[in-house]
């Protein structure tokens, strides 16, 4: 086992507090940048193996602080935005959502806006959603015949992109505008890279196209809401959420912010579901006694009818602890960041103004201490008399706190939905390609191709 490295005391603030111990190597200047780059998460395992819950690392000429552990997630949760901030960490999207939207407004504007969003995921919301994610995997898979074979990522992308679209944007992306959005949404992902994080507004190629296509969008946005508005049609989705909110001043979004939080709503929701449904059933796949499970208890609930109500699918407990679990082994988003605006301290230990703070869900998941045998894919950790995410900031592959994910019940539910679909309708087999996770990008996946043999069931 690695040496811990040990806290050195300074004064600070109020009183003693612990300086982070620093992580061994890295090289003048650079730091540990290049360790990052190469391999991100090995950089932070052997940040917690070594220093311990509260380690530090030089990146990019700044000190980068990673807290590991449930107390440490909580302590750096609960502070608020004027001290750790999440819009100065993610400074990047700026130019993607827009200036003035989520993470390019005031904490506290920032904040009005997400609230807007709770309506669209209400109950009687998710019941339409349900029956869009069934009607949309049934539709896609009716053209299948009786066996052949798919390629996982490219399947699961689509097929969330057409659920995404209708659920967030409305039938009118998903009917009249998907080409031209796939299109535009492409160049906006392919305008999220490292140099980002050293100038967001750098002109190079990659970030013209990006504004080129927030410029195209928020046309085709303001297309869809003047027609809405002149034809007195009101869609049971984000879109009309956002176009029926208002601030506490009674003002109402523009369309400019309508599409920022619209391409928010995409690129937290989209990609992340899509890698987690894939995983989910590549891991069931991997793990014949809990996909007998799953299979078991989907096949029992629509024994007569494919009837896939919000209610019943709600109720697939054995499916969503396959969810749960593919999620905590594989989290999407592995790093969340803040940046320090303040010196502030977090469980007793000093951070600086112009620190960076993160945590880790891929590296606080697999701490034996938390999860009993964390590498083991293991299901019945959430059944009754474990049930090891209800510690509090122990499960965080949707965050915690007051960032934490708005989408997660939406998230959950649209993958329980599709694979209940699948596999109620077809026999599934991994046709032999090695499985890696994609370290590429921002939100984690498995490699493709992963190569999916199905069978349809007699
Ligand atoms: C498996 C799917 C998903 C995963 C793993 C995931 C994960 C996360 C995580 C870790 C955060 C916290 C980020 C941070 O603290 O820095 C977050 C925030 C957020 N997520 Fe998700 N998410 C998922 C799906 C969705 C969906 C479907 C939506 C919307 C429909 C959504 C909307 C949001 C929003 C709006 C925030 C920002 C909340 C805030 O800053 O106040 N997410 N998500």
């Amino acid at each position: 086992m690695t040496a811990r490295a040990e806290p050195t005391s300074t004064t600070f603030g109020s009183g003693k507090v612990k300086r982070p111990p620093k992580l061994k190597g890295g090289l003048p200047f650079v730091g540990h940048t290049m360790a990052f780059v190469k391999d991100t998460i090995g950089l932070l395992q052997r940040t917690y193996d070594e220093c311990g819950r509260v380690g530090r690392f030089k990146l990019f000429g700044k000190d980068m602080i990673l807290f590991t552990g449930p107390e440490a997630h909580e302590a750096l949760f609960r502070l608020p935005d004027e001290v750790l901030s999440p819009n100065a960490a993610y400074k990047m999207m700026v130019p993607v959502f827009g200036e003035g939207v989520a993470y390019g407004a005031e904490p506290a504007r920032m904040a009005e806006q997400m609230h807007m969003l709770y309506p669209a995921l209400r109950n009687n919301r998710m019941r339409t959603y349900t029956e869009t994610v069934a009607r949309e995997t049934s539709d896609i898979i009716a053209g299948w015949g009786d066996e052949g074979e798919i390629e996982a990522c490219g399947f699961f992308g689509m097929l969330t992109n057409f659920t995404s679209s209708s659920c967030l944007l409305g039938t009118e992306f998903r009917n009249e505008m998907s080409e031209e959005f796939a299109k535009v949404y492409y160049d906006l992902e392919r305008g999220i890279v490292a140099w980002g994080y050293i100038h967001p507004y750098l002109p190079i190629p990659a970030f013209r196209r990006r504004d080129r296509a927030r410029a195209r969008l928020g046309e085709m946005v303001s297309e869809i809401v003047e027609k809405r508005r002149r034809s007195g049609y009101r869609g049971e989705d984000f879109l009309q959420t956002l176009m029926d909110s208002q601030y506490s001043d009674g003002s109402k979004l523009s369309d400019h912010e309508i599409t920022g939080m619209l391409v928010a709503a995409m690129f937290a929701g989209h990609h992340t579901s899509s890698v987690t449904t894939a995983w989910t059933l590549i891991e069931l796949l991997r793990h014949p006694v809990f996909l007998d499970q799953v299979r078991r208890e989907i096949h029992g609930r629509y024994v007569d009818a494919e009837d896939y109500t919000y209610e019943s699918l709600r109720d697939l407990e054995q499916t969503e602890n396959a969810v749960k679990e593919a999620l905590r082994i594989h989290p999407p988003l592995f790093i969340l960041l803040r940046a320090a605006l303040q010196d502030c301290e977090v469980l007793g230990y000093e951070v600086r103004k112009g620190n960076w703070v993160a945590v880790s869900p891929m590296v606080a998941h697999r701490d034996d201490e938390v999860f009993r045998n964390a590498l083991a894919y293991d299901p019945d950790r959430y059944g009754p008399g474990r049930e090891e995410d209800k510690r509090p900031f122990a499960y965080i592959s949707f965050g915690g706190g007051r960032h934490k994910c708005m989408g997660n019940a939406f998230a959950i539910l649209q993958i329980k939905t599709i694979i209940a679909v699948l596999l109620n309708r077809y026999e599934f087999e991994l046709a032999g390609d090695s499985i890696e996770t994609d370290f590429q990008g921002l939100v984690l996946g498995p490699r493709p191709p992963i190569r999916l043999r199905y069978r349809r069931r007699a």
